[in-house]
């Protein structure tokens, strides 16, 4: 089984995340390939069989970048293939989600555009906690994330 983690990073956070991840689905016994999303020319669902994506939380919804690669993830070719979204966000965006019962993550956003492509949500979405806009990413979060991907990788099998 392949699969495509893509990841969009101004100050390296969200890529340690991604990359993370597919390091772990790798130890998982799976096939991976990890992209910067601007390093994405071609996508096609005929090379894959899920997809991983993840974004900076950027006003409380996913990059301009990752909002743009969507676009490439044409329905007819993902439709039932699993997907994982993740992001990272600070963690007053979280407390802010909950006090106002709102969505303010850009992974939840990824999450719905990919379920309106009728691709297979198999987990819930990863919010892996940063302080402030360059980090550093809060302590346990990355063990959280291996915790994270080796669930997917379980559920993918
Ligand atoms: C322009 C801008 C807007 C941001 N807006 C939010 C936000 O709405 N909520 C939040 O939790 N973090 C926000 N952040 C912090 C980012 O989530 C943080 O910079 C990012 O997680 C770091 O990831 P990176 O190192 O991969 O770029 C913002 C950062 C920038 C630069």
């Amino acid at each position: 089984m392949k699969g495509i983690v893509v990841y969009d990073t101004s100050y390296g956070n969200t890529k340690k995340i991604g990359e993370t991840i597919a390091e772990t689905l790798k130890e998982s016994g799976l096939d991976v390939d990890v992209f910067y999303v601007r390093d994405v020319k071609k996508l096609s669902g005929k090379d894959y069989d899920f997809l991983v994506l993840g974004s900076p939380t950027k006003f409380g919804t996913m990059s301009f970048a990752v909002r743009g690669f969507l676009g490439k993830v044409k329905s007819e070719e993902w439709m039932n293939k699993p997907f994982a979204a993740f992001d990272t966000e600070n963690p007053e965006n979280v407390e802010r989600a909950q006090a106002e019962n709102k969505e303010w993550s850009a992974a939840e956003k990824i999450a719905q555009r990919l379920r309106e492509k009728k691709m297979n949500q198999l987990m819930p979405v990863l919010k892996a906690l940063v302080i402030g806009q360059k980090g550093p990413i809060v302590d346990g979060e990355i063990e959280r994330t291996k915790d994270y991907a080796r669930q997917f990788a379980t559920k993918l099998k």
